[in-house]
């Protein structure tokens, strides 16, 4: 597959959300195969352990075949993207307040690597609100997150909590 056919959705995916299942959707309507790079940071507590995130991820996509392509990386994106040899990065943006980061990480990531271009697709308005963060805020204080993420990560996020707490 010629390599500007594909592009690569980084996040940390703590868990995914329906917001971020929505834009690999969309992106795939414009590009043949998405890499989900899915962050794996020493330094940043995480929920879920990177092998969970990658193993939810995949079965939200496991009737995708090969066009969905879940791989977890560490260190900088641009050197994943390097190594993947692919040059686009997929991005969602929801309110105003995604903007500042979103930049300052398109941007650094450009004079990371030169040829590296970010696409940034905007959030349904229905997913306007939606992060992970949230999920697990209202998780935690036993809240539906029916709305925020699928049925199988409620229930993984459900366990996390109970087995927290107990
Ligand atoms: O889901 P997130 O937490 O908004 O995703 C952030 C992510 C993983 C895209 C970003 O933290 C990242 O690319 N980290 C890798 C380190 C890196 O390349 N930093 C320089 C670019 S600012």
């Amino acid at each position: 597959m010629k390599n500007r056919n594909r592009a690569i959705f980084p996040g940390t995916f703590d868990p995914i959300t329906n917001g971020h299942v929505d834009l690999v959707k969309r992106a795939l309507r414009i590009f043949d195969q998405v890499t989900i790079g899915v962050l794996f940071n020493v330094g940043k507590a995480s929920l879920f352990a990177v092998e969970e995130r990658v193993e939810l991820i995949e079965r939200e996509f496991e009737s995708y075949g090969a066009s969905v392509v879940v791989k977890s990386f560490s260190g900088l994106l641009a050197d994943f993207a390097k190594q993947m040899d692919t040059r686009v990065i997929i991005r969602g943006l929801r309110a105003i307040s995604d903007y500042d980061y979103e930049a300052q990480m398109a941007l650094m990531n450009k004079s990371l690597w030169e040829e590296m271009e970010t696409f940034f697709l905007m959030a349904r308005e229905e997913n306007s609100y939606v992060s992970s963060s949230l999920a697990k805020q209202i998780s935690q204080l036993g809240g539906s997150v029916s709305r925020l993420v699928s049925p199988r990560v409620e229930e993984a996020l459900r366990k996390k909590y109970i087995n927290k707490v107990g």
